[in-house]
């Protein structure tokens, strides 16, 4: 596989105080990688060194094999970035803003802003002033300004912040054709474990500026794998109880309203059987691999303090 962007040794040191340190990784053509941590972890500036808006104290960034250090121009000419609000003209309409970057760059056709116009479903509002338009609308317009270069590598700081659940599953749906469709390789920072899980092929787990795992999403389940599982059912502490005097081991509980206990994959029928049996009403199942959370919970615990 072919090494799309490779982070080596990558260290932040501001005023004596370590931010990023010594993170190594390589991410792959095609894929859909994420950065996941907990506020104040170094996602946003690992992306700003990665797109040369922050200077690395330390290590390099090879962009499509070129240097971020040594040959900027090449490197950073392989990317498209949005990191924190990307700059708009309020006044101008969506596709006056795209015609004013593409003018920025080398290369790109007329044919190309409507491509991209209808790559992110804003054609119906392009003509608009960019003032009229919905947070979800600019996070798409940042986006197709993003992809008008036709960059190999797509970069994105949380995409989802601030996006209504519809929002947020078009973004990801989006970010999932450009990377099967077009073969590009796309960079997600997030916090939520979830929604790593939903939109990437693997992630990084980065606390305190250090990488503390990396994780395969689509990994085979193994049959045996311990899972907690979390069901929806009504009444709840009947439900309980029928688990505990059934299968003690499972040390059921009662969270949130919602029944939660852990078992193991090839068993979760027969506990989905028992509650339905026992004439509990299952109104949802949704299952957690134990490892993975339990790891994201110990980097953001410590009762969600930052450190
Ligand atoms: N210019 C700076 N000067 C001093 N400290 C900084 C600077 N930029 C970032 N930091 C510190 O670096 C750490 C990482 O910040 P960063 O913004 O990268 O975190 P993040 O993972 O993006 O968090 P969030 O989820 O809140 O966006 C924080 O402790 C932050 O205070
Ligand atoms: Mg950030």
């Amino acid at each position: 596989m072919e090494v799309t962007v490779r982070l080596q040794n990558v260290t932040k040191k501001i005023k004596n105080k370590t931010i990023i340190d010594d993170l190594s990784f390589d991410v792959f053509g095609g894929e859909i990688f994420g950065f996941l941590g907990p506020n104040g972890a170094g996602k946003t500036t690992t992306i700003r060194m990665i797109v040369g808006l922050m200077k690395l104290s330390d290590g390099d960034v090879f962009i499509c094999g070129d240097s971020i250090k040594h040959s900027f121009e090449k490197a950073i000419g392989h990317v498209g970035a949005i990191v924190e609000n990307p700059e708009m003209y309020k006044y101008l309409t969506g596709y006056d803003n795209l015609k004013h970057y593409a003018r920025m760059s080398p290369g790109v056709e007329k044919s190309r802003i409507d491509e991209v116009i209808e790559l992110v479903g804003l054609k119906a509002r392009i003509h608009d002033k960019v003032k009229t338009y919905s947070l979800g609308m600019r996070q798409r317009l940042g986006l197709a300004q993003a992809l008008l270069h036709k960059p190999k590598v797509l970069i994105l700081d949380e995409p989802t912040n601030g996006l209504d659940p519809q929002g947020i599953r078009e973004i990801r749906d989006y970010l999932k054709e450009l990377s099967r469709n077009e073969g590009m390789t796309v960079i997600v920072s997030s916090h939520l474990l979830s929604e790593m899980e939903m939109m990437c092929d693997r992630f990084c787990i980065i606390q305190n500026g250090k990488l503390i795992d990396i994780q395969n999403t689509h990994e085979e389940e193994a049959e045996t794998t311990a899972k907690m599982l979390q069901v929806q059912v009504d009444p709840v502490k009947k439900a309980c109880k029928l688990i505990a005097d059934t299968f003690p081991d499972y040390h059921p509980e009662v969270v949130d309203g919602a029944l939660r206990l852990q078992v193991t994959y090839d068993l979760i029928p027969e506990v989905i059987k028992l509650l339905v049996m026992g004439d509990c009403a299952v109104y949802g199942v949704e299952t957690v691999t134990i490892s993975l959370e339990e790891k994201f919970l110990q980097i953001t615990g410590a009762g969600g303090q930052i450190q």
